[in-house]
């Protein structure tokens, strides 16, 4: 890493200064949380792949029309983004059952749900990122009626491409949480993708297994993280074999 002026640390990603104003650096960390912080570790080379599966997510996006923050990939570790005022909110799609929608209901883990089922939390660590609806969003002022419409068409529509792509290397979309931003050019303001799209905050099955791959691995002590991370990068033919221009894009599974 170079010295440059730190703007803000997360717990798997720091953002850096950019090299132009209005963008900002995201380099990838391997540290790894679960659960308000309270479990904490490292999954090697997490940052390298995650890095990687972002940037071809949102370019894959990008090119149906969604707008990310996304620009390009610098290196291993980082990228250059656009610098956007995040809205607090992380908005989680779910297709099937898992996670704090099985514990909060008591569906069982693998339920696939009648539609899919939109949530929104309150970014806040003190606060443990409460669930919260959009009567709460727009009556404290965190996004507007028009801001949170556009959130909501945006995901539907990640999740309707993403659903498909993951489907097409033996993967099943079973969730994901995406991040939002305010991108302001030429006095008009548009809501972006921001953060990253990565099995750090989506839950991937093998469609044939249910072999879990992608953070709960960690969460849950599963073993076998770092294979995950790469499996979902070979499967999406982002894993660089020979080198970094043996990339071959994705194999479909029939
Ligand atoms: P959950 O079942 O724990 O609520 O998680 C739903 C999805 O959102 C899952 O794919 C993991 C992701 N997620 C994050 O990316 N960050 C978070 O802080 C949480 C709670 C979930």
């Amino acid at each position: 890493m170079t010295r440059r002026r730190r703007i803000y640390e997360g717990k798997a990603k720091v953002l850096f200064e950019g090299p132009e104003p209005g963008t900002l650096v995201q380099y990838f960390k391997d540290d790894a949380s679960a659960f308000n912080n309270q479990k904490k570790g490292v999954i090697t080379g997490k940052g390298v792949l995650n890095n990687r599966i972002s940037e071809y997510l949102m370019s894959r996006l990008s090119e149906i029309g969604v707008p990310t923050h996304f620009v390009r990939r610098l290196n291993m570790r980082e990228q250059l983004v656009r610098e956007v005022e995040i809205i607090p909110i992380e908005l989680v799609v779910r297709n099937v059952a898992a996670g704090s929608l099985s514990q909060r209901f008591g569906i069982p883990e693998g339920t696939p749900l009648p539609r899919s089922i939109i949530e929104y939390y309150y970014k806040s660590d003190e606060l443990h990122d409460p669930m919260v609806s959009e009567e709460h969003i727009t009556a404290f002022g965190w996004a507007a009626p028009q801001d949170l419409d556009d959130m909501v068409a945006l995901s539907l529509r990640v999740n309707d491409y993403l659903s498909g792509l993951f489907l097409g290397i033996g993967l099943k979309l079973v969730d994901f949480k995406l991040e939002f931003g305010r991108l302001w050019e030429n006095e008009e303001m548009r809501i972006v993708l921001a953060d990253e799209i990565s099995p750090d905050n989506c839950r991937l099955w093998d469609v044939k297994t249910n072999e879990k791959l992608d953070k709960d691995r960690f969460r849950q002590d599963l073993g076998r993280v770092e294979e995950a991370y790469q499996e979902v990068a070979r499967r999406l033919g982002i894993l660089p074999e020979g080198g970094p221009s043996d990339v071959k894009g994705p194999k479909t599974i029939q």
